[in-house]
């Protein structure tokens, strides 16, 4: 008789493993460990902000409910963030935690269901008006060319830009190669380019990219970045960049707010995530 030891499973699971097609082994593996690492527990960081930078923005137990009843979604849970200026500032954190609602709230875009939203700005002008959002989703008006949609822009929007600077800025992102074409036969990553320009071309206090880097190709990805970042600085500006990109929110976000189910997680300063977890990269992967 063959004793149940601990040895006897393990040469067991060798036989059937052999036994098993390769595909199928792998997949069960790979499940148990998926399954493992969902459950991780993630400790809750929440780092006191450093004395300096004014508050621009400041979000306060927003909770967003879409739909009614028992069906109804929670989809942000007592959000508060605040949004400082120039300090750059990436919320990040799994598909469907809230992010988009968030930004969407703060733009205007959307009624929370409770909470406040405090636009501490001393300006002359409305809120709205000093935000400018790179949205995730975007359509324009039927048959306008890129060039047409530009122009709309710049007539309804206060465009800071020179003639010559709004020139400049379509060569950088890229737009000239399309310029002449159907705003609506757009590729997804031609479409960010333009909607990368609308969000800055009033030169805002704070400026929204909901996954600016999403379909965009390598090249153009890493000249819009480094332009937005620049950009930022030159002009004042604070970036609030929403991104499931390490790469990204490490080149430009000074500090890290993680949303997960709806609630704030972390919020702990890039350099701080770094020296604690080794690297960004590492940092995501206890989060995300
Ligand atoms: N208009 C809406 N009506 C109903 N539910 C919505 C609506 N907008 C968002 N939700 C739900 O709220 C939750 C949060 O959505 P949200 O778009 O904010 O997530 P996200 O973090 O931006 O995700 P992703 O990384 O995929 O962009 C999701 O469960 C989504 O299905
Ligand atoms: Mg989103």
């Amino acid at each position: 008789m063959i004793k149940d030891t601990k040895e006897n499973n393990v040469k067991k699971d060798v036989v059937d493993n052999t036994t098993k097609k390769n595909s199928e082994y792998w997949l069960e593996h790979f499940l148990a460990n998926y399954n493992k690492s969902e459950k991780r527990d993630f400790e809750k960081i929440n780092t006191p902000l450093k004395n300096g930078p004014k508050t621009l923005i400041k979000v306060s137990s927003l909770v967003q409910i879409f739909g009614k009843g028992p069906k109804g979604k929670k989809a942000l849970d007592g959000v508060s963030v605040e949004i400082r200026e120039n300090e750059n500032l990436a919320i990040v954190g799994p598909n469907g935690s809230g992010k988009t609602t968030l930004v969407e709230c703060i733009a205007g875009l959307n009624k929370p269901s409770e909470g406040k939203i405090e636009y501490l700005f001393d300006w002359k002008k409305s809120p709205m008006e000093n935000i400018g959002i790179q949205f995730q989703k975007s359509s324009y008006p039927n048959g306008l060319s890129v060039k047409k949609v530009i122009n709309f822009y710049v007539s309804v929007f206060d465009c800071k830009l020179t003639k010559k600077e709004l020139e400049s800025l379509i060569k950088i992102f890229g737009i000239d190669e399309f310029i002449s074409k159907n705003a609506q036969g757009l590729s997804g990553g031609q479409m960010q380019r333009i909607n990368a320009l609308l969000a800055v071309m009033h030169k805002p206090k704070v400026v929204f990219m909901d996954e600016i880097a999403a379909g965009l190709d390598i090249n153009i990805k890493f000249r819009i970045k480094k332009f937005m970042k620049e950009f930022a600085k030159e002009n004042g500006m604070t970036i609030v960049t929403v991104s499931h990109e390490i790469d990204e929110v490490e080149y430009l976000a000074d500090r890290i707010v993680v949303l997960i189910n709806g609630k704030v997680a972390a919020s702990i300063y890039t350099e701080e995530a770094i020296k604690k977890y080794g690297s960004v990269e590492n940092f995501f992967d206890k989060y995300i």
